[in-house]
């Protein structure tokens, strides 16, 4: 295996107290999620995010919408966490067994982190499974086949969207605050897979760096954040965590067992 992992991102991870990791597209991409803005094979590079993902693409045409992030649900109830999602899942238990912290704020709305074994998981751009009416409210996760109609209905007649942050939309309340109090608490912050341009996620590092923590990126390609981390390491998240988090806890049997259970 290529040690990629720079033995001083070990050392801080291993005296960390409260570690918070920012997780896009990219660290699903291994289990066979497309991400956004990867040249060629991106979502934004075949399709216009402007013609799915905002409230008046839907209101314009809300077959064609739900269908196309129907596609997507149906895509991510299929794929498996990869060993970066372990990896993580490995990464908060063995802080939380030593009384330390983890927080993992996610952009991604596949669950493929809980799926793994993360449990304070904070999802800024909702859930792609979950799917709400606009009329009641009325929420639920749906991990089957198609709908058998576009868009689908709520028992009370009302249109059914997928319960996901458009472009144009606020982040929930709650996300943001969750984010807010993990971000200015934290000694130790990874901004792993994305491409640090969308916004609020893209200033969290901001706010960790100036409550004083050590901010490290992991991502198979420079971001406009690259030149501010403290260490920028470049390659795959599925293959970089779990070295990580061996060097950093490989005494640590039990976390090992823990996240294992899950792989199974
Ligand atoms: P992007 O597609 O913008 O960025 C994914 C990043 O992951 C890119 O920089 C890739 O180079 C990198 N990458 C790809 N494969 C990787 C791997 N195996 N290991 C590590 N890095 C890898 O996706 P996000 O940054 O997540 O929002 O995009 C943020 C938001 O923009 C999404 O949540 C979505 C999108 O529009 C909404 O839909 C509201």
């Amino acid at each position: 295996m290529l040690e990629q992992v720079p033995d001083d991102v070990v050392g801080a991870l291993k005296k960390a107290k409260h570690v918070v990791a920012l997780t896009g597209a990219g660290v699903s991409a291994e289990s066979g999620v497309p991400t956004f803005r990867d040249a060629m094979k991106g979502l934004w590079a075949k399709y216009n995010p402007m013609k799915l993902a905002t409230p008046e693409a839907f209101e314009r045409d809300p077959e064609m919408v739900s269908r196309w992030y129907d596609q997507r649900r149906q895509d991510c109830a299929l794929v498996k966490p990869n060993p970066g999602h372990y990896a993580l899942a490995r990464m908060e238990n063995s802080l939380l067994e030593r009384g330390g912290a983890f927080s993992l704020l996610t952009q991604n709305v596949d669950r493929l982190h809980q799926q793994a074994g993360s449990r304070n998981v904070v999802e800024l751009h909702g859930s792609i499974l979950e799917w709400r009416c606009m009329k009641c409210g009325m929420k639920r996760e749906e991990r089957g086949g198609a709908f058998k109609e576009y868009p689908p209905r709520c028992e009370c007649g009302g249109m059914r969207r997928p319960d996901v942050v458009w472009f144009g939309e606020q982040l929930l309340e709650e996300a943001i605050a969750a984010a807010e109090r993990a971000l200015v608490r934290c000694d130790l912050f990874f901004s792993i897979g994305t491409s640090a341009v969308v916004q609020p996620s893209a200033s969290f590092i901001h706010v960790a760096r100036g409550h004083g923590a050590k901010t490290v990126e992991i991502n198979s390609e420079s971001t406009p954040i690259s030149g501010i981390v403290d260490w920028s390491i470049v390659g795959k998240s599925g293959e970089i965590l779990p070295e990580l988090v061996e060097k950093a806890f490989k005494a640590n049997p039990k976390s090992q067992q823990e996240s294992e259970q899950y792989s199974r």
